[in-house]
């Protein structure tokens, strides 16, 4: 039986002809940059044509999980040597930032769980489980048992203390705990991560769907001291990829932990999404800001994408289309408008923001990652990182 949905009903957004054409655009370009970027870890290549590396420069950066992880879903969807090499590689150049401790932050899961997690996935290497056991034992370890939420980062936010700073990406790291407790079999790590998502759920998601960027907790009691505007326009806005990393990370809460509030939780902030940006498909930075400057932020639109699709599978089948559909019109869009498929750059998605503020319409890595990840999704190869 075929089921209504609210964005219009058996609409072609995606054929398969669309699908087998983007994929061996994407195909032939990352190819080349696997082989060319093989021993970097790429983060941006900003308005310009060559990716940055931060391997020496900044190896804990929170995005260096993303190369690795998209060179594994490339391999999983072709089985070519080349991508599972330059994946290998940078996960071994990871390793220093486990020796340089002290700057290591909760993204450890977006590091460490898409590039070991999922090399040992993928093939078993006991060394990948190790290094991802170190990450998760990381992650555990910045829990704050008074306040009942993990500590996002280690006093950087404009000289802040942030013994209290929680932040809504933090989402899309618990997974790593989940996968630490069935590993283990010990169900301590997927307490703490539920313990953070009870917490984020409560005060980061507002009424209306909306998220806040950051929270600041009383580190010794766990109350509410303030909420930050963090990359996104103002404190009562809407940063729009704070806004899919929600929806992706309630969804993830939900697969591993089977707790329906995350299910209700993910539903809420996708509704949310999808009438924010239903005018084109293209996500502003920022939902709530001034109409002028027009900034957009690709990343956020494919993150979304890859969340709701994700949520449409686990719906029943009254309520699959509306996500579903919404992600493939996200991913047209974006495609369409904001692909670089020539050899002028070595990224392909353009039109990503970092801030409200500063680094806006440049490329970013993630942004390919999650397109890759989209892609693969559309073409049936399924591979399940998170
Ligand atoms: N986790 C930081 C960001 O999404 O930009």
């Amino acid at each position: 039986m075929e089921w209504t949905h609210l964005c219009g009903e058996n609409m072609v957004i995606i054929d398969e002809k669309w699908i087998d054409d983007i994929w061996a655009k994407l195909e032939k370009k990352l190819s080349r940059i696997a082989l060319s970027k093989r021993g970097t870890l790429p983060y941006t290549t900003g308005k310009g044509k060559s990716y940055d590396d931060k391997s020496k420069s900044d190896v804990s950066w929170w995005t260096n999980g993303f190369w690795p992880g998209m060179m594994w879903l490339m391999y999983d969807a072709t089985k070519k040597e080349e991508f599972k090499i330059t994946a290998e590689n940078a996960e071994a150049l990871l390793d220093d930032a486990f020796k340089e401790y002290n700057n290591l932050h909760h993204d450890v899961g977006f590091m460490w769980h898409i590039s070991a997690g999922a090399n040992y996935k993928l093939t078993g290497n006991k060394t990948s489980y190790l290094r991802n056991m170190y990450a998760a034992n990381t992650l555990a370890a910045r829990y704050n048992l008074k306040g009942g939420y993990i500590r996002a980062w280690n006093n950087n936010w404009d000289g802040n203390d942030e013994k209290g700073f929680a932040i809504i990406d933090c989402m899309m790291n618990i997974p790593l705990l989940y996968w630490a407790s069935r590993e283990t079999g010990d169900d301590r790590y997927k307490y703490i991560a539920m313990s953070h998502a009870d917490k984020t759920l409560k005060y980061h998601v507002r009424d209306d769907g909306s998220v806040y960027h950051i929270v600041n907790y009383n580190p010794e009691t766990g109350d509410v001291d303030d909420a930050l505007g963090g990359q996104g326009f103002d404190k009562n806005s809407s940063w729009s990829r704070g806004q899919a990393w929600a929806i992706y990370g309630f969804t993830l809460s939900y697969i591993h932990s089977g707790e329906n509030r995350y299910l209700n939780t993910a539903k809420k902030v996708a509704n949310y999404f999808i009438a924010a940006c239903c005018d084109d498909f293209l996500p502003k930075c920022d939902f709530r800001a001034p109409a002028e400057p027009v900034l957009y932020d690709a990343s956020a639109g494919l993150i979304a994408a890859n969340g709701l699709i994700e949520l449409s599978r686990v719906l029943p089948e009254y309520e699959k289309a509306m996500y579903y559909n919404a992600a493939l019109r996200i991913i047209k869009n974006i495609v369409d408008e904001f692909a670089d498929w020539s050899d002028d750059s070595d990224a392909i998605v353009t039109h990503c923001s970092v801030c409200y503020e500063a680094q806006q319409h440049l490329t970013l890595v993630y942004a390919d990652y999650f397109l890759v990840e989209s892609m693969n999704k559309l073409k049936g190869v399924n591979t399940f990182l998170w």
